[in-house]
């Protein structure tokens, strides 16, 4: 049996995505939508809006309170390609619960998005990753101890997900093409997402190569899984902001990851504006 305010999220979700795409308008109504983690945020700079919303007037959303992170809901157009920008996300590692993490994921799909690119900074694991190279994610490993699908559910059914092609293989090929056509270095691997704050020590590192890991993160695992869960097609593309811990031999820090993510915006942006033009 749903708890009410499992219900309540769920039916705030509805009828927040129906509000927004009403506000959007039948002829500019978005099907694609990205979120904008650090390293990416500087495409918002690209977008032309027709109007944005701060997320601490929407209710369910959460605004960032980690540097680096914006909070805003836009809907715009790239050179005419209708899509939703959400400038930022909250975290788990902030205290928030993993449905509050995943909620705008819900709102998005009400809002009739069909496909959902995600964007995250990660440190690298396998060698050769340096920082300011680009990964696009084939897939992942949930090392958040937690799932966001975990019930009780509105609909009273189990939503035992299937998860074998997380990451759209047809989308991951436009990234390629993107890529190669803007002359950016983009890996493909596999993302390991933790829950944070700390950074990993270099023993979890080392076991996380082990297990099949390319790169780490605190974000986007969640997200992703709700999507797939809504039928929404997703692809998903990590900044390599740093070598994760004893790659180099450095300690991290986060003033790290935001002036690699600063140094990399124009790059991030050629990626992303000719990847989304070819979705
Ligand atoms: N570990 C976890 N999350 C991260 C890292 C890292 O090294 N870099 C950016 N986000």
């Amino acid at each position: 049996m749903a708890s009410s305010s499992d219900v309540n999220l769920h039916t705030l979700s509805l009828s927040l995505g129906r509000r927004l795409a009403k506000r959007a308008g039948p002829g500019h109504l978005p099907k694609l939508a990205i979120v904008l983690g650090s390293g990416f945020q500087s495409l918002s700079e690209r977008i032309d809006r027709r109007w944005a919303i701060p997320y601490s007037e929407l209710p369910g959303l959460h605004r960032s309170r980690v540097p680096g992170h914006a909070g805003e809901w836009i809907c715009g157009e790239l050179e005419g390609l209708p899509l939703w920008v959400l400038s930022g996300r909250c975290h788990y590692y902030e205290g928030h619960d993993l449905d509050a993490v995943t909620f705008p994921i819900r709102v998005l799909a009400a809002a009739g998005t069909t496909t959902l690119v995600l964007t995250n900074a990660a440190g690298g694991i396998r060698k050769g990753f340096q920082p300011g190279d680009f990964m696009r994610l084939t897939d992942h490993i949930n090392g958040m101890g937690a799932n966001p699908l975990r019930g009780p559910w509105p609909s009273g059914d189990p939503p035992f997900q299937d998860l074998t092609q997380t990451y759209d293989p047809g989308l991951g090929r436009l990234l390629d093409r993107a890529a190669r056509a803007s002359r950016v270095r983009c890996h493909r691997g596999v993302y390991m997402g933790v829950s944070g704050p700390s950074y990993e020590t270099p023993a979890e590192i080392r076991a996380f190569r082990t297990l099949g890991a390319d790169a780490v993160g605190m974000s986007t695992v969640p997200e992703a899984i709700v999507a797939r869960s809504l039928g929404l097609r997703v692809a998903a593309i990590s900044c390599i902001t740093n070598c994760a811990a004893s790659v180099s031999g450095r300690p991290l820090s986060h003033a790290e990851v935001l002036a690699q993510g600063r140094s990399v915006a124009q790059r991030a942006q050629r990626l992303l504006v000719r990847f989304l033009k070819s979705v």
